[in-house]
Protein backbone atom coordinates (compact mmCIF):
# COMPACT_ATOMS: atom_id res chain seq x y z
CA UNK A 1 0.00 0.00 0.00
CA UNK A 2 1.23 3.77 -1.03
CA UNK A 3 2.82 5.67 2.16
CA UNK A 4 0.73 8.68 1.96
CA UNK A 5 3.11 11.80 1.74
CA UNK A 6 2.25 15.12 4.07
CA UNK A 7 1.51 18.29 2.08
CA UNK A 8 4.64 19.95 4.67
CA UNK A 9 6.90 17.30 3.57
CA UNK A 10 9.98 18.53 1.46
CA UNK A 11 12.49 16.34 -0.97
CA UNK A 12 15.76 17.31 -1.41
CA UNK A 13 16.39 17.97 -5.26
CA UNK A 14 20.19 18.64 -7.16
CA UNK A 15 19.52 20.41 -10.46
CA UNK A 16 22.22 21.44 -13.02
CA UNK A 17 20.56 24.82 -14.51
CA UNK A 18 22.20 26.46 -17.21
CA UNK A 19 25.50 24.51 -15.80
CA UNK A 20 25.15 25.46 -12.41
CA UNK A 21 24.82 22.89 -9.85
CA UNK A 22 21.84 23.60 -7.72
CA UNK A 23 21.06 21.83 -4.47
CA UNK A 24 17.03 22.58 -2.96
CA UNK A 25 14.19 20.98 -0.62
CA UNK A 26 10.79 21.20 -2.56
CA UNK A 27 7.40 20.54 -1.85
CA UNK A 28 6.81 17.50 -4.24
CA UNK A 29 3.93 19.33 -5.73
CA UNK A 30 6.06 21.99 -6.81
CA UNK A 31 6.25 22.44 -10.66
CA UNK A 32 9.53 22.85 -12.93
CA UNK A 33 8.66 26.07 -14.13
CA UNK A 34 7.99 27.11 -10.83
CA UNK A 35 11.05 26.17 -9.13
CA UNK A 36 13.05 28.07 -11.62
CA UNK A 37 11.34 31.22 -11.91
CA UNK A 38 10.57 31.37 -8.25
CA UNK A 39 13.60 29.93 -6.16
CA UNK A 40 16.24 30.26 -9.26
CA UNK A 41 14.88 33.70 -10.38
CA UNK A 42 15.38 32.52 -14.13
CA UNK A 43 11.79 34.41 -15.04
CA UNK A 44 12.69 33.99 -18.53
CA UNK A 45 10.30 31.00 -18.79
CA UNK A 46 7.02 31.95 -18.71
CA UNK A 47 3.59 30.77 -17.37
CA UNK A 48 1.09 31.31 -20.28
CA UNK A 49 -1.60 28.57 -19.37
CA UNK A 50 -0.18 25.73 -16.54
CA UNK A 51 -1.84 23.24 -18.91
CA UNK A 52 0.06 22.17 -20.75
CA UNK A 53 -1.72 23.90 -24.14
CA UNK A 54 0.52 27.31 -25.00
CA UNK A 55 4.29 25.85 -24.88
CA UNK A 56 5.69 29.35 -23.49
CA UNK A 57 7.23 27.45 -20.36
CA UNK A 58 9.89 25.39 -22.40
CA UNK A 59 12.98 24.45 -21.39
CA UNK A 60 15.25 21.33 -22.09
CA UNK A 61 15.87 18.91 -19.47
CA UNK A 62 18.08 16.60 -20.16
CA UNK A 63 18.74 17.52 -23.78
CA UNK A 64 14.99 17.22 -24.27
CA UNK A 65 12.17 19.75 -24.94
CA UNK A 66 9.81 19.79 -22.18
CA UNK A 67 6.27 21.81 -21.37
CA UNK A 68 7.98 22.74 -17.23
CA UNK A 69 4.50 23.32 -16.32
CA UNK A 70 3.96 19.46 -16.40
CA UNK A 71 7.08 18.65 -14.83
CA UNK A 72 7.72 18.44 -10.97
CA UNK A 73 10.89 19.74 -9.95
CA UNK A 74 11.56 16.08 -8.18
CA UNK A 75 11.44 14.47 -11.56
CA UNK A 76 14.14 16.71 -12.61
CA UNK A 77 16.12 15.64 -9.18
CA UNK A 78 19.93 14.82 -10.97
CA UNK A 79 19.33 16.12 -14.39
CA UNK A 80 20.15 18.84 -16.63
CA UNK A 81 18.08 21.63 -17.35
CA UNK A 82 18.93 24.51 -20.09
CA UNK A 83 16.46 27.81 -20.06
CA UNK A 84 16.44 30.27 -22.47
CA UNK A 85 18.73 32.21 -19.87
CA UNK A 86 21.53 29.96 -20.76
CA UNK A 87 21.39 29.71 -25.08
CA UNK A 88 22.98 33.03 -24.95
CA UNK A 89 27.13 32.74 -25.05
CA UNK A 90 29.90 34.76 -24.17
CA UNK A 91 27.51 38.03 -24.53
CA UNK A 92 26.73 36.62 -28.39
CA UNK A 93 23.18 35.80 -29.06
CA UNK A 94 22.28 32.10 -30.32
CA UNK A 95 20.92 32.28 -34.05
CA UNK A 96 17.23 31.55 -33.19
CA UNK A 97 17.57 34.28 -30.41
CA UNK A 98 19.31 36.48 -33.29
CA UNK A 99 16.68 35.27 -36.35
CA UNK A 100 13.72 36.85 -33.71
CA UNK A 101 15.37 39.71 -33.40
CA UNK A 102 16.82 40.29 -36.84
CA UNK A 103 13.13 39.25 -38.02
CA UNK A 104 11.01 41.00 -35.73
CA UNK A 105 9.09 37.26 -34.47
CA UNK A 106 7.70 38.95 -31.54
CA UNK A 107 5.54 41.77 -30.67
CA UNK A 108 4.68 41.33 -26.50
CA UNK A 109 7.27 38.47 -26.53
CA UNK A 110 5.67 36.73 -23.90
CA UNK A 111 5.05 33.46 -26.57
CA UNK A 112 8.92 34.21 -27.06
CA UNK A 113 11.07 32.21 -24.72
CA UNK A 114 9.02 28.67 -25.39
CA UNK A 115 8.81 29.80 -29.09
CA UNK A 116 12.61 30.01 -29.13
CA UNK A 117 13.55 26.73 -26.99
CA UNK A 118 10.87 25.12 -28.85
CA UNK A 119 12.87 26.22 -32.62
CA UNK A 120 16.08 25.48 -31.04
CA UNK A 121 15.30 22.40 -30.51
CA UNK A 122 13.88 21.85 -33.95
CA UNK A 123 17.03 22.73 -35.44
CA UNK A 124 19.03 20.20 -32.95
CA UNK A 125 17.40 17.28 -34.26
CA UNK A 126 16.32 19.15 -37.97
CA UNK A 127 19.08 21.81 -39.40
CA UNK A 128 17.35 22.47 -42.81
CA UNK A 129 13.35 22.13 -42.17
CA UNK A 130 10.88 22.95 -45.06
CA UNK A 131 8.46 25.50 -43.89
CA UNK A 132 5.83 22.96 -42.98
CA UNK A 133 7.78 21.40 -40.87
CA UNK A 134 8.89 24.76 -38.95
CA UNK A 135 5.28 25.16 -38.57
CA UNK A 136 4.78 21.79 -37.15
CA UNK A 137 7.51 21.68 -35.01
CA UNK A 138 5.64 24.46 -33.31
CA UNK A 139 2.01 22.95 -32.82
CA UNK A 140 2.43 23.07 -29.51
CA UNK A 141 3.68 26.70 -28.82
CA UNK A 142 0.66 29.50 -29.06
CA UNK A 143 1.51 33.10 -30.10
CA UNK A 144 -1.43 35.44 -29.79
CA UNK A 145 0.63 38.60 -31.48
CA UNK A 146 2.56 38.01 -34.82
CA UNK A 147 0.30 35.61 -36.73
CA UNK A 148 3.56 33.41 -36.87
CA UNK A 149 4.75 34.51 -39.90
CA UNK A 150 7.80 36.53 -38.71
CA UNK A 151 7.81 33.52 -36.32
CA UNK A 152 9.16 31.50 -39.18
CA UNK A 153 11.03 33.81 -40.94
CA UNK A 154 13.62 33.78 -38.28
CA UNK A 155 13.65 30.04 -37.74
CA UNK A 156 14.43 29.90 -41.58
CA UNK A 157 17.28 32.74 -40.83
CA UNK A 158 18.50 30.83 -37.71
CA UNK A 159 19.01 27.46 -40.46
CA UNK A 160 20.38 29.62 -42.53
CA UNK A 161 22.94 31.29 -39.84
CA UNK A 162 23.75 28.12 -38.94
CA UNK A 163 24.45 26.43 -42.10
CA UNK A 164 21.42 24.67 -43.41
CA UNK A 165 19.25 26.01 -46.54
CA UNK A 166 16.27 25.59 -45.18
CA UNK A 167 13.37 24.74 -47.65
CA UNK A 168 12.43 28.16 -47.29
CA UNK A 169 9.20 28.44 -49.35
CA UNK A 170 8.94 24.63 -50.60
CA UNK A 171 5.47 24.45 -48.96
CA UNK A 172 2.18 25.88 -48.15
CA UNK A 173 1.50 28.37 -45.35
CA UNK A 174 -0.23 26.67 -42.81
CA UNK A 175 -1.26 28.08 -39.55
CA UNK A 176 0.09 26.68 -36.20
CA UNK A 177 -0.61 26.46 -33.14
CA UNK A 178 -4.86 26.29 -33.08
FE1 LIG B 1 3.30 25.37 -19.84
FE2 LIG B 1 1.45 26.85 -21.05
S1 LIG B 1 2.54 27.30 -19.22
S2 LIG B 1 2.31 24.95 -21.71
FE1 LIG C 1 2.81 38.16 -28.01
FE2 LIG C 1 3.64 35.88 -29.14
S1 LIG C 1 4.54 37.86 -29.32
S2 LIG C 1 2.11 36.12 -27.65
Amino acid sequence: MATAVPMATRIPVRISVNGTEYAAEVEPRLLLVHFLRDNLGLTGTHVGCDTSQCGACVVYLDGRSVKSCTVLTVQADGGEVQTIEGLAKNGAYDPVQQGFWEMHGLQCGYCTPGMIMSAHSLLRRNPNPTEEEIRHALEGNLCRCTGYQNIVKAIQYAANQMGGTTGAGTSDSQPIGG
